[in-house]
Order: structure tokens, then C-alpha cells, then sequence
């Protein structure tokens, strides 16, 4: 069976979802074979409204996109312009779609193995990341962002108790000063800064 993130040979099956972010209604196309196709994760919608807005302006990286909604929400309620990268087409192909369904701009969409066409650095760095790609990708990702952040850059990033959180913390420990933004359901919203 194929994952979400390969998304191999699922017929595709466009849906329209909708939700209210931060004061504002968006709009966002998902399908088989993407993260959340049934509209907004509890833990993606959690991090958007713990992160401190006034700490994401700037450059942005929204790394592992799928369908687009980090970078499309900061996009609206931030002063920023956005990279948005995905392995997954489909994902990609969506994430286009939606900056146009939602009227954005200053973004840029493309195809990126975590950093590998990755050329510039960025203030934060947003992720909730591909727990099921594996633990190597998952690492490649968190611990690799510093390379990819300005000066006092901060990485964001959502993952859930179960999923390793707390290990993760502990490592993360070992690279960045860490804080907790959130904790709610067993989701952690995590602060990295250099
Ligand atoms: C948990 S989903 C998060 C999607 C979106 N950011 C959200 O919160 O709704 C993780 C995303 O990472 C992508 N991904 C998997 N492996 C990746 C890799 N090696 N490099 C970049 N993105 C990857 C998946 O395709 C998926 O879209």
C-alpha cells in the first residue's frame, strides 16, 4: 500500500475544504494520496496558532507542504514571502492551485528532497514533518535547518507524543536553544532557535 508521500497510483479525487485560521476563511483543494486530504490537521492547525507571528516574518520555508496550507495561511496573516517544497507531486500540483483559490501571493511552490534544491536561507523554517517517510528523513529535515536559517532563525515544528516527541526534544536540545510553544492532545508545537 502506498503512503501518502509516494502516492504511486491512487486515482485522484479533488476535494474542496474549507476552514477558519487565524480570522480567516481558506479555501483548500485536497485529494488521495496527500497528508490530511479530509481538510486541516488538528496538529497543523495547532501550530499555526501557537507560533508568534511577529517572529515569522520575512523569508520563509514550508518544508513538506502538502496541499499548501502553512505557507498559504503565513502568506495571509504575516509580512513574508514564502518557499513552499514537497517530494509529493500531487501535493505540489495542489499547493499551486490553492495559492491561486485563496488569491496569495509571494510564493514560490517546487519539488525539494528535503534541502536538496534548497539555494537560500530563510527566518523560519515550518514543518510538520513526514513522520512515515522514516526517522533518517524526519532528522535530515529538524537538524539539518540550521544550515538553512539566518542569523537568529527559528524552526517550528509540530509532531505528537507518540511519534517520538519527547526523543526529539532531547536531540534537538543538542543543536538549538528549544522551547515549547504548545501542548495540546498530545501534539507539541516546538521552537527551535540558533
Ligand atoms: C505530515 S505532512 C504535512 C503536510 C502539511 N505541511 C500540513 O501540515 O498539512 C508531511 C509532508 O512531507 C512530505 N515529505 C515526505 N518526504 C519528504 C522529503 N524527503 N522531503 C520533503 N518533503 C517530504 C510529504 O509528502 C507530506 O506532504
Amino acid at each position: 500500500m502506498g503512503h501518502y508521500f509516494t502516492n504511486d497510483k491512487l486515482p485522484s479525487n479533488v476535494k474542496k475544504t474549507e476552514c477558519f485560521v487565524l480570522n480567516n476563511k481558506f479555501v483548500f483543494l485536497t485529494d488521495n494520496g496527500v497528508f490530511s486530504k479530509d481538510g486541516l490537521d488538528f496538529g497543523s492547525r495547532l501550530l499555526l496558532e501557537s507560533i508568534p507571528l511577529e517572529e515569522v516574518g520575512g523569508k520563509i520555508l514550508d518544508m513538506g507542504c502538502g496541499y499548501g496550507v502553512f505557507g498559504i495561511v503565513l502568506s495571509k496573516v504575516a509580512d513574508c514571502v514564502v518557499d513552499m517544497v514537497d517530494v509529493n507531486l500531487r501535493a505540489i500540483h495542489l499547493s499551486k492551485r490553492n495559492i491561486e483559490e485563496n488569491h496569495v501571493d509571494s510564493i514560490s511552490v517546487f519539488e525539494s528532497d528535503c534541502y536538496s534544491n534548497i539555494n537560500s536561507k530563510y527566518n523560519s523554517i515550518i514543518t510538520n514533518p513526514p513522520i512515515r517517510a522514516g526517522k533518517k528523513v524526519v532528522y535530515d529535515i529538524v537538524m539539518n535547518a540550521k544550515d538553512y536559517l539566518l542569523d537568529n532563525g527559528k524552526l517550528f515544528i509540530v509532531i505528537r507524543k507518540e511519534q517520538g516527541a519527547k526523543s526529539l526534544i532531547v536531540d534537538l536540545k543538542k543543536v538549538y536553544d528549544v522551547d515549547i510553544l504548545a501542548k495540546k492532545k498530545g501534539f507539541f508545537i516546538i521552537k527551535c532557535s540558533l
